[in-house]
């Protein structure tokens, strides 16, 4: 049996789970996304060269993985289209990409909602990427979705828009007074870019469940991330899927049993897009600073991201709720060159202590005023730049990763100083990304010699 090695991202969005996953995806067989769609915006930098990706997962980098798009992620099929056209004129190979056929799509009236819907809320908007990605989870909960298996079959198109279209234009007419989509121009619209999806759809489940039973190494690339799950988030300041790891292996062909590893990607400092309660979010400018420094303007929508120092309570909670093993940690060289920096190990609220996140009832949050531990700043100098082992970082710098492990109980196994491949360190003691594959196995082993040893039902 394989192991799986789950990547989240352990706050609002935007931790760098891209270079992360790129990174592991050099040793993976199999890497999937498993949720969220365009809304996402994953960048990776390879010898001096960027590439930004929206829905292919990360590793299409990597020559040896095969890169699937799994039955939870919503695909606007233009962004995928333009994404494949541009890999292919860069010199990338698409011949390991593999789309579910069970995937939904995202259709114009789609955007055209999430717009409407967005102004109709008035001052209560989420700030959403206006991708359309909220929209099309509503019709695939509602059963009036489109999946790719139709898109790509001209008569199954046909038949499913027949039945959904009527629905959709009502909505837009009757609620929204704006114009409806006609059938056959919709058609017409979707014909060039299917025939281009189509040689890339695929029984994605069953590719991935023989090459789990195959023991190969799996890597599940989280979107977005745990404060933005539509359950364990900041509801409604949300999207509208499950990118915590519990959410990772519905719809993908391997079993929640196959997890081994659970990786949570943490930034230095804390960033969030859109509305929504944020407590160490830094007015000043100190935020200012991160934001400039960090380039935190998002990859989908190139809004100016609000900056903040980490916020801990998080942290532990997306340690806990995604069942970490591990966290990689991010963007230290953004932080470099502060006095001190802050930590959030709490907040306060009408003179009372908050020491964990009000997940049973995020309402609580407001009004939150966060408790700061200050630790000493780190140089930006070659002590940074110059790095290749983790020791030789400042030891503040070391000190800040250290009490982050701390924080989040668990270890940190790679550490970002820089965007580019080559600038990650792996601390001392814990082995190269590689490991984790190892570690994930044992992981899956132990478990299943556990269940074995379950004495046998009586009938
Ligand atoms: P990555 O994968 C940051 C946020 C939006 C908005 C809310 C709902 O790059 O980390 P949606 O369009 O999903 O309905 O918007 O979720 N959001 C993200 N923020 N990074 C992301 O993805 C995000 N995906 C969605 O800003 O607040
Ligand atoms: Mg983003």
């Amino acid at each position: 049996m394989g192991a799986a090695v789950v990547v989240v991202g352990t706050h609002w969005g935007d931790e760098a789970k891209g270079k992360f996953v790129d990174l592991l995806a050099q040793d993976a067989d199999v890497v999937i996304r498993y949720g969220g769609g365009p809304n996402a915006g994953h960048t990776v930098i390879v010898g001096g060269e960027t590439y930004k990706f929206h829905l292919i997962p990360s590793g299409i980098l990597s020559p040896r993985a095969l890169c699937i798009l799994a039955d939870g992620v919503v695909v606007d099929p233009d962004v995928l289209a333009s994404e494949m056209d541009a890999l292919e004129a860069r010199g990338v190979s698409l011949d390991n990409l593999r789309i579910s056929q069970n995937a939904h799509v995202i259709l114009p009236y789609h955007q055209a909602l999430d717009a409407l819907e967005e102004r109709a809320k008035g001052e209560n908007a989420l700030g959403t990427t206006g991708r359309g990605v909220g929209p099309c989870y509503q019709d695939k909960a509602a059963r009036i979705g489109i999946r790719m298996g139709d898109l790509v079959d001209p008569h199954r198109l046909r038949a499913r828009l027949r039945a959904v279209l009527p629905l959709k234009n009502a909505l837009l007419t009757k609620l929204y007074d704006a114009d409806p989509f006609d059938e056959a121009t919709l058609l017409e619209r979707l014909s060039p870019v299917a025939d281009r999806l189509r040689p890339f759809v695929a029984d994605t489940l069953a590719l991935a469940a023989d090459a789990y039973a195959a023991g190969k190494a799996i890597v599940f690339e989280g979107a977005q991330a745990t404060m933005l799950d539509i359950d364990g988030g900041t509801y409604p300041y949300v999207t509208s899927s499950h990118p915590t790891s519990g959410g990772a292996t519905i719809g993908t062909g391997i079993p929640p049993t196959g997890i081994g590893q659970v990786i949570g990607v943490v930034k230095a400092y804390t960033t969030r897009v859109g509305a929504g309660t944020f407590p160490t979010e830094l007015l000043d400018e100190r935020g200012s600073r991160i934001r400039e420094r960090g380039h935190e303007y998002g990859t989908t929508t190139g809004r100016a991201r609000r900056c903040g120092w980490l916020d801990a309570v998080v942290l532990r909670y997306a340690a806990r709720t995604n069942g970490l093993t591990g966290i990689c940690v991010g963007h230290l060289d953004v932080l470099a060159g502060f006095e001190s920096v802050g930590i959030c190990v709490a907040y306060q609220k009408n003179g009372r202590l908050l020491r964990d996140f009000p997940a049973g009832d995020v309402t609580l949050l407001d009004g939150c005023e966060p408790v700061f531990e200050e630790l000493p700043g780190w140089p930006d100098d070659t002590s940074l730049t110059n790095a290749t082992r983790f020791e030789e970082l400042h030891p503040n710098a070391q000190a800040y990763v250290r009490r982050v492990e701390e924080l989040a109980g668990v270890p940190a196994v790679m550490v970002s100083i820089g965007p580019s491949r080559n600038q990650t360190l792996i601390p001392p003691g814990v082995g190269a990304p590689r490991a984790l594959f190892t570690a994930g196995r044992a992981a899956v082993s132990a478990q299943r010699r556990a269940a074995e040893v379950l004495p046998p039902r009586r009938s």
